[in-house]
């Protein structure tokens, strides 16, 4: 049986896409599979956490032993993830969020012709700043950020702007790495200029791993 280390904590994590429609059969997304997240879902909760899992769409089944929210766009993910941050006392943002939205989504199927068609791009919230800014006492803040150049120094900066304790950093142009695969190759960069280095690993593994490295921050 698993030790029971998360006993008590509530453990808000987010996963997958996000879906940006520009009409009802149209949309902008990404390639995210969901797996990371939901590997991070599920050890928590094998953990003895009280888990919330809010998730774009994906494939993947509800894990057992945690409450799973299904959204759309980035702007329902940032309406749960806020309600369900206040009590939380570890959040970790797994999600690809998308960063733009289709300024508007026409409500009947656009008709093709012949003419070019121009959609018009608007900024999503950033809701992982968002959390950074109001972050409460003792809560624990954890980013993803996946790269194709510049790892370390990107996400460094990622981790001082958006106020968190830790960032796992995937360079999408290793193989095994990024989205869809089921496995990672993560760097864990922390708030006092530590970085870790993981080989290439299962998500499961790497669940396991950071969980392990968040506990131990708990007790600093
Ligand atoms: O700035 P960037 O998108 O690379 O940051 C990645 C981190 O920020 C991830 O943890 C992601 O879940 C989160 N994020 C967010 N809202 C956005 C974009 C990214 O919460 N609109």
């Amino acid at each position: 049986l698993t030790p029971q280390t998360l006993q008590g904590k509530k453990v808000l994590v987010s996963a997958g896409p996000t879906w940006e429609p520009f009409d009802p059969v149209r949309f902008i997304t990404n390639p995210s599979s969901g797996k990371m997240g939901f590997a991070l879902a599920a050890e928590a909760a094998r953990r003895g956490a009280s888990v919330d899992l809010v998730t774009g769409p994906t494939t993947l089944p509800d894990p057992a032993g945690l409450t799973t929210h299904r959204i759309t766009t980035a702007r329902d993910m940032e309406r749960v993830v806020r309600t369900l941050a206040e009590e939380a006392h570890l959040v970790i943002m797994a999600a690809a969020v998308s960063d733009y939205r289709p300024e508007e989504a026409a409500p009947h199927k656009i008709k093709k012709d012949d003419e070019e068609l121009t959609i018009r791009l608007v900024r999503n919230p950033d809701i992982l700043a968002g959390l950074g800014k109001n972050k409460k006492p003792g809560q624990i803040l954890v980013g993803f950020a996946a790269e194709t150049e510049h790892l370390v120094r990107n996400a460094t900066e990622k981790l001082q702007r958006k106020n968190l304790d830790l960032i796992v950093a995937n360079d999408l142009t290793q193989p095994g790495a990024g989205f869809r695969s089921d496995t990672n190759v993560v760097k864990v960069l922390d708030r006092f200029g530590g970085v870790e280095e993981l080989p290439c690993l299962s998500k499961e593994e790497i669940a396991r791993r950071l969980l392990d490295r968040i506990e131990s921050l708990g007790a600093r």
